[in-house]
């Protein structure tokens, strides 16, 4: 056995475009099935001896918790890292973190603004990085989100999905599960906060940008939503709210789509804001099941990118 050896490139879950269709569709699969072996009290622990390290640097219930929790099921071990407390907050370069904790630990995930935070860390690391929200992807929640679709209504292919709300993370997430998972995908948002065009375009024979929600949520199987002022806008929020009175998701606006339509919300949500309270604690929302299914579909993603690609915990040097 080599010890110490250099490790191969490794596989990194930046956007969920690095997952190709067969991957995705697995990982899925394998999400509900981890999720039944929980539910039948089954223990299954093939990550003894690794460790993951969360970096974040914006604030986190479901993504810390799910992460850690997943890791602890799995037999391993989580760190939680933040600025306030490491020398991250202190200036240390990001590549410089990342070639140090990437000596130490076997997967990191990063919550942060900058997108290109993230691939400069991941530019550095020697073990697999997961994105756990940028200012622009959000794909661990895609992941759940897809898998609670499929748990309700069998396979989410040739399905269409409005988005109402600000054209953002969760947006541009939605925008790449589109091509990855073959649905189409109508965006209904307040001129002026359009999802980012380059993102839309590489997506464009299943996506339908518009302003209107009602135009967004005809003959539509889930209808999704996500707060208007994400975290870092803060300051915004006021003319947010403003703007975005229009694109409440309301029981009339529910009431326009399929009638056995699904909604979604990664959480956390503003009940009178962009969900109306009917809609979110309403028969037709699986908001609480899609929270649940970080957990699973995390766990099912640290597997595929620990077990299915590197040699085994405590590698490289
Ligand atoms: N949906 C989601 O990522 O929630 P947290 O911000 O609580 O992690
Ligand atoms: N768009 C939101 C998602 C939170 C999980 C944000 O970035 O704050």
């Amino acid at each position: 056995m080599t010890l110490n050896h250099q490790p191969t490139a490794p596989k990194h879950f930046l956007s969920l475009l690095d997952l190709n269709e067969e991957e995705a569709k697995r990982l899925i699969a394998r999400a509900t099935e981890l999720k039944h072996l929980r539910q039948r009290g089954e223990h299954y622990r093939p990550l003894v001896g690794y460790t993951l390290a969360m970096v974040f640097e914006k604030s986190s219930t479901r993504t810390r918790v799910s992460f850690e929790a997943g890791m602890a099921q799995l037999g391993g071990t989580a760190l939680f890292l933040s600025p306030r407390d490491t020398q991250l907050g202190r200036g240390e370069p990001i590549e410089d973190s990342a070639r140090v904790l990437s000596r130490m630990v076997d997967v990191v995930m990063i919550r942060t603004f900058e997108h290109e935070t993230l691939t400069r860390f991941a530019e550095h690391s020697r073990v697999p990085v997961i994105n756990g929200l940028t200012d622009r992807f959000h794909p661990c929640q895609l992941l759940a989100d897809i898998q609670t679709y499929e748990e309700h209504r069998g396979p989410i292919r040739g399905r269409r999905i409005a988005f109402i709300g600000d054209g953002n993370n969760m947006c541009h997430s939605y925008i790449n599960a589109a091509r990855l998972f073959d649905f189409e995908l109508r965006i209904a948002c307040p001129p002026g906060f359009e999802p980012e065009p380059e993102i839309l375009a590489a997506a464009a024979d299943h996506c339908t940008l518009m302003h209107e929600p009602a135009e967004a949520v005809k003959q539509a199987d889930l209808i999704v939503t996500d707060v208007w002022a994400s975290m870092g806008q803060e300051s915004e929020e006021d003319q947010r709210k403003a703007l975005f009175t229009d694109f409440c998701v309301t029981s009339a606006l529910m009431a326009q789509a399929q009638a056995n339509a699904l909604f979604m919300h990664c959480l956390p949500a503003h009940r009178g804001e962009e969900v109306s309270a009917e809609v979110i604690d309403g028969p037709q929302s699986v908001v609480w099941d899609e929270a649940e299914n970080r957990l699973h579909a995390q766990k099912a993603l640290l597997e595929l990118l620990l077990l299915d690609q590197q040699p085994g915990p405590g590698r490289a040097d």
